[in-house]
C-alpha cells in the first residue's frame, strides 16, 4: 500500500522543483510556481497562487483566493484569512507582493496588501495595507522601521561573532 504523507490535489499546477513536505496539503487549481518550499502541516486551499522561490514554513494556513508573490518567506504557523465575519458569502483574498517577510504565528486581515519587500514581525495582527518596504509589528500592527534598516540588522547579525 502506498504511504500517503501529503494531498495535492490532481488539478494543482506545481512548478519544477517544489518541495513539499509531510502531511501538507494543496486544494483544487492552485498554481505553485517553481523553487516553492512548502513545509509540513502547511495548509495551501484551492485557488492560491504563489510565485517562484517563494518558502511557506511549517503549519502556515492559506485560505482560497490568496495571492502570494514570488520569494516572499511565510514564517511558520502564519495565517492568512478571507473571510472578515465568518462565516459570510463573501470572501476576499489576502494579496502579498514579491520579496515580503511574514513573521511567524503573524495573522492577515482578509483584504489586505503587504507590499513589496514589506516585513510583518512574528505575533502581528495585520489589519491595514502595508506599505512597500516598511516592518510593521503589534496587534494591531503599526510601521516601526524600514526594510532597509531591516536588511542592516540581518547582515549585523550574520556578521556577529558568536
Ligand atoms: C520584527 C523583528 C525583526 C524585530 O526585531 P528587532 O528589530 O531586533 O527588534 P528588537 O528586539 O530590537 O525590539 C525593538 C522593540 O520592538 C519590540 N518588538 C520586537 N519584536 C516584536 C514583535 N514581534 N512584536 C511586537 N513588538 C516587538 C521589542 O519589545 C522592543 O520594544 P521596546 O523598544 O519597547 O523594548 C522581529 O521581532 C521578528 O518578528 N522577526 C521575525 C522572526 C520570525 O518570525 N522568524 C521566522 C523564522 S523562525
Amino acid at each position: 500500500m502506498k504511504k500517503v504523507t501529503n494531498f495535492v490535489s490532481p488539478d494543482a499546477k506545481l512548478g519544477r522543483n517544489v518541495r513539499i513536505w509531510h502531511f501538507a496539503y494543496v486544494g483544487s487549481g492552485t498554481v505553485i510556481g517553481d523553487n516553492v518550499k512548502i513545509g509540513s502541516l502547511a495548509h495551501v486551499d484551492y485557488d492560491v497562487k504563489v510565485g517562484s522561490g517563494t518558502m511557506i514554513e511549517g503549519s502556515v494556513y492559506i485560505p482560497p483566493m490568496s495571492r502570494i508573490g514570488k520569494n516572499v518567506f511565510l514564517g511558520p504557523a502564519a495565517v492568512l484569512t478571507n473571510d472578515p465575519y465568518p462565516p459570510s458569502k463573501k470572501m476576499i483574498g489576502v494579496t502579498i507582493e514579491d520579496g515580503a517577510v511574514i513573521g511567524a504565528r503573524a495573522v492577515i486581515k482578509a483584504g489586505v496588501r503587504v507590499g513589496k519587500r514589506a516585513v510583518v514581525a512574528m505575533g502581528a495582527v495585520v489589519t491595514k495595507d502595508v506599505p512597500a518596504g516598511k516592518v510593521v509589528m503589534g496587534v494591531p500592527a503599526r510601521v516601526a522601521y524600514t526594510r532597509k534598516e531591516f536588511d542592516a540588522k540581518m547582515k549585523e547579525w550574520e556578521n556577529a561573532r558568536s
